[in-house]
């Protein structure tokens, strides 16, 4: 039995995590290993992603999950015979570790068959959802969005202007063209917050409305999934999330972004994922002061290399 939304802080109750992507840019990695168990430092993304929901106030996670991807929801079952050994040697830290992804929230499995787009992924949680959640809660947990507490933030928004709120950061001009660009309206009374006027996939740094990305933090009123009903597949067949969200903005529901200030790191393919893991291992207890001293001379012999090559 799940607890009435009024328990639940932010009236959030379930975070849907899309996981059944084939992550292709960390190939030939993701044949056996599905990408959301990669691990930043020692804790793949997805528990970050449960960590962060949990601390939104969500009691569930909805994990859209691929037949070949069992690994995923495995990750949060209990594992006693591996609790026990580890105890017996007194690795009560190692435990603890263990235990910590079931403790967190309950993983709740849904099953996408077919890689059929996020779109597709999304609308697959509305059976799981009780009468009572009048929004769906999103978490791409390609996207680490640090410090974490933006969808709080979210939640605010929500409560003051209603519709369905998601998540930018601002981006240098040269990358708009890796992101969905917000185009917004110009004034909002809040300086994080911007009502949007519609999206644009990928611009030309020339077209682009905005520098604001989109991040995968969503959170969408119940409406999304009529939406989701009503729009065509896109490019190589995928219902695209945006698309609906698009139709709902056209239908003239109220949509706004919160401009998150903060990091974010895009765990979706090596080149962001990198990045990620040196900046959670430098902060690490552990391996950070280590990992910098490696860092920099790592650093100085490809700079002694690179002016090697120039001569
Ligand atoms: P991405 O397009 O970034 O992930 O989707 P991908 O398809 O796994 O990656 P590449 O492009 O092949 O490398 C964003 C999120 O949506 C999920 C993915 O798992 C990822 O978390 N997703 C995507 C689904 O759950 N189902 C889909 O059909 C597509």
């Amino acid at each position: 039995m799940s607890l009435p939304i009024d328990e639940h802080v932010n009236a959030v109750k379930t975070v849907v995590v899309p996981a059944a992507g084939m992550g292709t840019r960390f190939l030939p990695a993701t044949k056996t290993v599905p990408k959301e168990l990669l691990p930043v430092v020692d804790t793949p993304g997805i528990e970050l992603i449960a960590e962060e929901a949990a601390e939104l106030g969500a009691t569930r996670l909805a994990i859209i999950t691929a037949p070949n991807k069992a690994g995923v929801m495995a990750h949060f079952d209990s594992f006693p015979d591996l609790e026990a050994t580890l105890a017996e040697r007194g690795k009560t830290a190692q435990v603890q570790k263990v235990r910590r992804a079931a403790e967190l929230i309950k993983a709740v499995p849904v099953t996408q068959d077919k890689p059929l787009g996020l779109g597709h992924a999304v609308g697959l949680a509305e059976s799981i959802l009780d009468d009572d959640e009048d929004v769906v809660a999103v978490m791409l947990p390609d996207d680490l969005v640090l410090p974490t507490g933006v969808m709080g933030r979210m939640a605010q928004v929500r409560a003051e202007f209603g519709g369905s709120v998601l998540c930018a950061v601002e981006v240098a001009e040269d990358e708009v063209s890796n992101y969905g660009i917000f185009e917004i309206e110009a004034d909002t009374a809040e300086d994080d917050v911007k009502k949007v006027k519609g999206m644009v996939e990928k611009p030309a740094m020339a077209d682009a409305p905005s520098r604001f990305a989109a991040t995968g933090r969503y959170l969408l009123d119940r409406q999304i999934f009529d939406a989701l009903r009503r729009i065509t597949p896109g490019s190589g067949g995928e219902l695209q999330l945006t698309d609906a969200i698009d139709l709902l903005i056209d239908e003239g529901h109220p949509v706004h972004i919160v401009v998150h200030k903060g990091k974010r790191h895009d765990l979706g393919n090596p080149g962001g994922y990198i990045p990620a893991c040196v900046d959670f291992g430098l902060s690490h207890p552990v391996y950070g002061a280590h990992l910098k001293r490696a860092i920099k001379q790592i650093l100085a012999e490809h700079e002694a290399n690179d002016v090697s090559d120039v001569k």
